[in-house]
């Protein structure tokens, strides 16, 4: 019975480009996708999987031990799964049948059109007052990098953008984006620095909470956060790195760290302290769950250790790699997209199964910011 219904599940989801795959052998499917891996989501309990599954053990027996995975923003395993006893189930039934099933498609993502897209302001050090932005080359390299993801196996999603908030290209700081299974997916509201991305920040909630998203408000007070340009998830889902020092406050990462760790999310505080790398996705990139770049010379030596003891594979940028936002790259579906390459920065990628995918960003980094800012992976 047990095997049949596997069979099923598996004919039902293999179909076109759908394939189906348990939850602890999933990563988490927005952050980041490895050559392993294309776009997972995590079904809901009125899956046909999961149904089947309680629909037949309910009628084989008693009580079986199922594997609860702590689910993180899209349904990453946690490095505990917790094992429980539910009052349903069958010893007959395996394991395999009870678990969270995800499906593999087209990874969600999220951009905003360049069409108001400026340098006004001197926010981090690589803007300058006399940057003009070449408008059409700008809308062009934001085109390629759609092109880029979508040719990745991405379904793109945009945001309108709003005149006057020039810097409301780069999507991935005005919310955080996760997934629960106390809460399903979920943001959490950035507190920008700048006022004119403060006035960004409404606007993507509200995009969000059209699209069922649940708003876990944080009190910050006077502290900033800055989304996705300071909190980054592992790729397994089972923690949240954090850094702060230029944008987002100590207390800003303190408070988002209180909130996940109710909702049983760990969260790794790092500090930076090279205001070229004034956000932490200019200085750490996960490539997948074991490995990740990174800049040491953007954090301080407590924070460099705890990375070093984070990951099995550490690969290292040199400070012109990590300047020329080597490191602001994006994993997707066994490519990464960068805005340039060097032979070093080759050699890390081919080790680690990765295709370089290079992608100018000129017109965005004269305000600080290249492809993994322009973008979130929606769960
Ligand atoms: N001009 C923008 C700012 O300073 C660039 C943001 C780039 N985003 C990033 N995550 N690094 O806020």
């Amino acid at each position: 019975m047990a095997s049949r219904l596997h069979a099923k599940c598996q004919k039902v989801t293999i179909s076109n480009w759908f394939r189906i795959r348990r939850a602890n052998f999933s990563m988490c499917p927005f952050a980041l996708p490895t050559h392993r891996q294309t776009t997972t989501f995590r079904l809901g309990s009125g899956s046909v999987c999961s149904l089947a599954a309680s629909f037949a053990g309910r009628f084989l027996g008693p009580l079986v031990k199922t594997r609860t995975f702590g689910m993180t923003p899209g349904g990453g395993r946690l490095r505990n799964p917790r094992t429980e006893v539910r009052p349903f189930g069958s010893p007959l039934l395996p394991q395999v049948l009870i678990a969270r099933y995800h499906f593999e498609m087209a990874k969600r993502v999220l951009v905003c059109p360049p069409t108001y897209f400026e340098v006004v302001d001197h926010k981090n050090p690589y803007m300058s007052d006399k940057a003009v932005v070449d408008k059409a080359k700008a809308q062009q390299q934001w085109q390629g990098l759609c092109s880029a993801l979508e040719s990745a196996g991405c379904q793109i999603e945009t945001i309108v953008p709003v005149a006057g908030l020039e810097d409301m290209v780069f999507a991935a700081n005005p919310v955080f984006v996760g997934f629960h299974e106390s809460v399903g997916k979920f943001i959490v509201p950035s507190h920008m620095v700048h006022a004119s991305r403060q006035q960004e920040v409404p606007r993507y909630v509200e995009w969000y909470r059209q699209r069922g998203f649940k708003i876990v408000e944080i009190d910050l007070g006077s502290d900033y956060l800055e989304g996705h340009g300071d909190l980054l998830w592992h790729p397994d889902g089972s923690c949240i790195y954090a850094a702060y020092g230029f944008r987002s406050t100590r207390g800003g990462i303190e408070k988002f760290s209180d909130v996940m760790s109710k909702m049983g999310i760990a969260v790794t505080r790092l500090r930076l302290v090279d205001p070229y790398c004034y956000h932490l996705d200019t200085c750490l990139c996960p490539l997948n769950g074991e490995a990740a770049l990174i800049y040491p010379g953007a954090y301080d030596s407590e924070s460099l250790a705890t990375l070093r003891r984070s990951w099995p594979r550490l690969h290292e940028l040199t400070v012109a790699e990590a300047h020329k936002f080597m490191g602001n790259g994006i994993v997707v579906n066994g490519s990464y997209l960068t805005p340039y390459i060097t032979p070093h920065l080759e050699e890390i990628l081919r080790q680690e199964g990765l295709k370089p995918v290079v992608l100018d960003t000129s017109e965005f980094e004269k305000s600080g910011g290249s492809l993994f800012c322009m973008k979130a992976f929606l769960p």
